[in-house]
């Protein structure tokens, strides 16, 4: 046994990748190694565009919000022009970050160690005492890529992002469905979670757990029962959609599957039991139907993004998920509640209602979490095999070894 432990740690990466055993979990190194984690800030995480919310948020000239990942923190802001600007939240005087708020309104951004001052444009406006010859205008904020689809904000930090026309292009008719663009946050929470950032996401695609961990999510949602159920269950659902202004739509170009050079994406539909039609506690609605949905199918939709940023679609709210890391000990996850925009909190919509399911459920994945951190930080960890449920997982662990070891 120590002979594979001794081995294990003083192989390459490239041979770590090569010795990885199909159908299994990842070595512990993936979890643990610091070097592994500089390369998957290099080739994954800033290569990646990640979800930063919705553009709802920023309706007015001058709404800003600080999206922050791993080292990186980006400013995003609503031009005085209209247009969704992002800039590296890093001060081209001596560093720091200039914008120390998560979210606001403003027509200038004041560094808060010299002073220096940018617009929404990120040029520098204000510097003072410097010497002859300093030009503000060779000291913009950098920018960073952002982009929009159907009112999802993306960012990206490199120059170079995958492209997004496939999602763009794919995603049209189910987003149309559920009016993406004229949804409004209802609700954003986020939660630290003290693990490696790919159990985290590893957690989200499996459902295997869903039973034993989230009983409040396996009394309306049928990701955890087997084929032959779910099968009748999704024929029910299909026998709906026509109805109720839905079409059954399947995509799946995520992870392994994404096309080179492309953004993945996926999407789909899985019925939950019979009785609930949205993600609520007694399965009653609980906000006014989405886009131009008729009726409940009793469906929830699943979206990818990439491998960072996930939807789950009801007849009457959308949830989003990002996760990502902090450092490679730790990670984040944030949660927002959509609803249609013409929704009036108080009388179409409870926040509390609205959030229960997925807070609920996310405080428990957060203890599970960490409970499979701390046991893959031991001597005695050895990457398992996956079951048949956790093939989203699995493929999404190929994907990460695959990104890896591209130059
Ligand atoms: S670091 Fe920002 S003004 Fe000096
Ligand atoms: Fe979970």
């Amino acid at each position: 046994m120590s002979a594979v432990v001794h081995d294990n740690n003083t192989r390459t990466i490239e041979e770590l990748i090569e010795a990885h055993k199909p159908g299994h979990a990842l070595d512990q190194r993936f979890y643990t190694d610091p070097e592994i984690y500089e390369l998957e800030l290099e080739r994954i995480i800033s290569r990646n565009w990640i979800l930063a919310g919705h553009e709802s948020e920023l309706s007015e000239p001058g709404d800003f919000k600080v999206l922050n990942v791993a080292r990186e923190s980006a400013i995003i802001v609503r031009s005085e022009s209209g247009a969704i600007n992002a800039f590296a939240n890093v001060c081209r005087h001596r560093g720091s970050l200039v914008c120390l708020e998560q979210k606001g309104n403003t027509r200038k951004f004041e560094c808060p160690y010299h002073g220096w001052m940018y617009d929404t444009e990120g040029k520098l406006v204000g510097a003072r005492s410097m010497p002859e010859g300093f030009e503000r205008g060779d000291h913009s904020l950098h920018r960073v890529s952002v982009d929009t689809i159907f009112g999802l904000i993306f960012v990206c930090f490199s120059d170079d992002p995958l492209s997004l026309d496939g999602a763009r292009r794919d995603l049209a008719e189910p987003m149309a469905l559920f009016d993406f663009p004229n949804l409004k946050v209802a609700a954003h929470k986020y939660y630290d979670i003290p693990a490696n950032w790919k159990l985290s996401i590893e957690n989200y695609q499996e459902c295997y757990h869903c039973a034993t961990a989230h009983p409040e999510y396996a009394r309306s949602h049928t990701l955890m029962v087997d084929d032959k159920r779910r099968e009748h269950l999704q024929k029910g659902m299909r026998e709906k959609m026509e109805s109720c202004g839905l079409r059954d739509i399947d995509v799946s170009y995520v992870d392994i599957h994404a096309r080179p050079g492309e953004l993945g994406y996926a999407y789909s539909r899985t019925a939950m039991f019979d009785g609930y039609v949205t993600g609520s506690k007694d399965g009653k609605p609980i906000a006014p139907l989405l886009g131009n949905l008729k009726d409940y199918d009793g469906g929830a939709s699943d979206f990818s993004f990439g491998g960072f940023s996930f939807l789950l679609a009801y007849s009457d709210h959308v949830v989003g998920y990002v996760f990502a890391p902090i450092d490679h000990l730790n990670s984040r996850c944030d949660i927002y509640w959509l609803v249609r925009d013409d929704a009036e909190e108080g009388k179409d919509y409870d926040v509390d209602e609205l959030t229960w399911l997925w807070d609920i459920t996310t405080e428990s994945d957060k203890t599970i979490i960490v409970n499979n951190w701390k046991g893959v930080r031991s001597r005695y960890y050895r990457p398992g095999p996956f079951s048949t449920m956790e093939d989203l997982e699995q493929t999404w662990t190929e994907w990460i070894l695959q990104e890896l070891a591209r130059k």
